[in-house]
């Protein structure tokens, strides 16, 4: 019905068939912006650059408004991503299969984000640094609602993530290949505006309405969750998957409820605890780190040990041999005692098993574009069995066609502020009409790998959703009269224009792109490019709005 808002639909249909014409002939100029380093995989062994000393003059990670760590290096707003001051970030991805592994290989530029979280001595207590927070802002204005208020420092994994739909499973999310991610992101997700600690941890989840076939509970979708300081040392990823969920009624008290769960077995990485007074439950194993239990704070940027892992991933991964870790009672028993600044990683990485752990990131580079590393352009790889024969992963079979949505998480930013693609098509195998087609190769096992220089690319511009929920998207918030206030005080209201026709199956593509010239997702309707859209709701590098009373 709200489609006849638009009373020259055909009209708009007309003249955006015209537009794509044009612009499909000069699309290609300009959109270079990490293409020329595809072909870099020589490069390996960056990511373990530490050391130069070539960053002293980086600030250490402290809280810093919306600005990533380093105001300095100036890292979005500049064009470090190649594309519009960082509002979109441009990403290629490459796919191909053997005869029973699949591959991705996906290229962006960022930061180089390997670091998390830290324990750290200082003035006579260890406190823990880093951690995910709801925005940056609201921790500095003590705002209660919005995040963890014990985050000392800004620092946080950088990541990419590649969500799987199986349109012709049983249980699968019926609209996944028109709407993507925005099925799962709801007003209760974790740190939107109708969010709150009681909320749980975790809201990603997809309402069961939505799907065919799922029960509130059920698998549906896969997640493919690179990490660049949780598994890539050891060159690893990580094997989740996202659930049908009625949230609020499985919710309401709080507890982590939300629907992005880890795969069945063990996840290659863990937490580890720590006494304020006696300190973390592991330390560095001086074996492995020439005598060092710790590094030291001011260290924070050139030492090699900023990850650990447990004995069994030692000789894991591109860095190996891996610093190890060693309890407190034998460091202590070896005369440790802890001196102002000494810091240990939060996180302890591990060989992680079973269905949890069925992905590695062999081949993944980072390849600097500063002296010190700050930031440069990342080709991550992944490699998993095509049919791991867990129910919790889609088996990927040639002949095949999938839905796939892509996202990365950059400049230290953790939970809402990530880019976001527009769903793509995926076949194994050829099939002209998919978006990305992954290509055959001979071989087995994660090893035979394509030559990626072979391999076609397929470019997809990534955006920042900010607070754009499905509930918003679908009307239903308009419906409740719902409204926030932004950072500058301002109502956003919380009518979507195109609801009428996202309830009746037109893909947000049917209606907006990402950049103009987005070849992935031509308009039939010109609504305006998301970069544009999502900025003007709040929330992107700024202050979650509030539900205005
Ligand atoms: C029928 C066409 C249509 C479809 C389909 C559609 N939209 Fe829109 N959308 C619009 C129009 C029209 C506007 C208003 C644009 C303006 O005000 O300039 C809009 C506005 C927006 C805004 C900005 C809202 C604001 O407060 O200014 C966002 C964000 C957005 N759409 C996201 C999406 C997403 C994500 C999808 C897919 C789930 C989608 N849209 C599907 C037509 C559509």
């Amino acid at each position: 019905m709200k489609l006849l808002r638009y009373g020259s639909w055909l009209g708009a249909i007309v003249l955006t068939i015209a537009l794509a014409g044009c612009s499909g002939d000069d699309g290609s100029p300009g959109r270079d912006g990490i293409d020329g380093t595809a072909g870099t995989d020589g490069a390996d062994g960056a990511d373990g650059t530490d050391g130069t000393g070539a960053s002293a003059s980086r600030d250490l990670p402290t809280l810093q408004g919306h600005i990533p760590m380093f105001p300095e290096d100036n890292f979005h707003g500049n064009g470090v991503t190649g594309m519009d001051d960082d509002r979109v970030l441009p990403y290629d991805v490459q796919a191909a299969f053997n005869n029973d592994t699949f591959f991705w290989r996906v290229s962006y530029r960022g930061n180089e984000g390997k670091r998390h979280e830290y324990i750290r001595y200082t003035n006579g207590a260890w406190q823990r640094e880093g951690g995910d927070r709801r925005d940056a802002q609201a921790t500095l204005d003590g705002d209660v609602q919005q995040g963890d208020q014990t985050i000392n420092s800004t620092i946080y994994e950088q990541r990419t993530t590649i969500m799987v739909n199986d349109p012709n499973a049983a249980t699968n999310v019926t609209e996944f290949g028109k709407f993507g991610c925005f099925l799962t992101c709801h007003n209760y997700s974790r740190h939107m505006p109708e969010w709150t600690a009681a909320n749980g941890h975790d809201g990603k989840y997809v309402i069961p309405g939505d799907t065919t076939g799922a029960a509130s509970g059920d698998i549906v979708l896969d997640l493919w969750h690179w990490r660049g300081a949780r598994s890539n040392p050891i060159g690893r990823a990580d094997d989740q998957n996202i659930l049908a969920l009625d949230f609020i009624a499985n919710d309401g008290n709080g507890g982590d409820t939300g629907g992005r769960k880890g795969d069945s077995g063990t996840s290659v990485f863990t937490s580890q605890g720590f006494d304020p007074v006696a300190g973390p439950d592991f330390l560095l194993n001086p074996d492995t780190t020439s005598g060092k239990f710790a590094f030291t704070w001011d260290n924070f940027w050139e030492t090699p040990f900023y990850y650990m892992v447990r004995d069994d991933a030692l000789q894991s991964g591109p860095l190996s041999p891996n610093p190890g870790t060693i309890a407190l009672a034998d460091a202590v028993a070896l005369g440790y005692a802890p001196t102002e600044g000494d810091t240990v990683p939060r996180r302890i990485l591990r060989g992680g098993a079973g269905s949890r752990a069925d992905i590695t990131a062999t081949g993944t580079t980072f390849t600097p574009l500063t002296p010190d590393s700050s930031y440069g352009v990342w080709n991550v790889q992944m490699q998993r069995a095509m049919d791991t024969g867990n129910p919790d992963d889609i088996a990927m079979v040639p002949g095949q066609t999938y839905e796939a949505g892509f996202e990365v998480h950059l400049w230290e930013y953790t939970t809402r502020d990530h880019y976001v693609s527009f769903p793509v098509t995926v076949s194994v195998g050829p099939n002209a009409s998919a978006d990305i087609q992954a290509v055959s190769v001979a071989g087995a096992g994660p090893q035979q790998g394509p030559n990626w220089d072979e391999i076609p690319m397929t470019r997809l511009d990534l955006f920042q959703p900010g607070i754009t929920t499905w509930e918003f998207l679908t009307g239903e918030n308009e419906n409740l009269n719902k409204a926030y206030t932004n950072a500058q005080g301002q109502l956003v209201g919380q009518a979507h224009s195109g609801s009428g026709a996202v309830n009746s199956g037109t893909a947000c593509s049917g209606c907006h792109n990402v950049l103009t010239s987005d070849p992935v997702a031509p308009p039939i309707f010109d609504a305006g490019p998301m970069e544009d859209l999502t900025e003007r709701r709040g929330g992107i590098w700024e202050d979650t709005p509030v539900v205005t009373p």
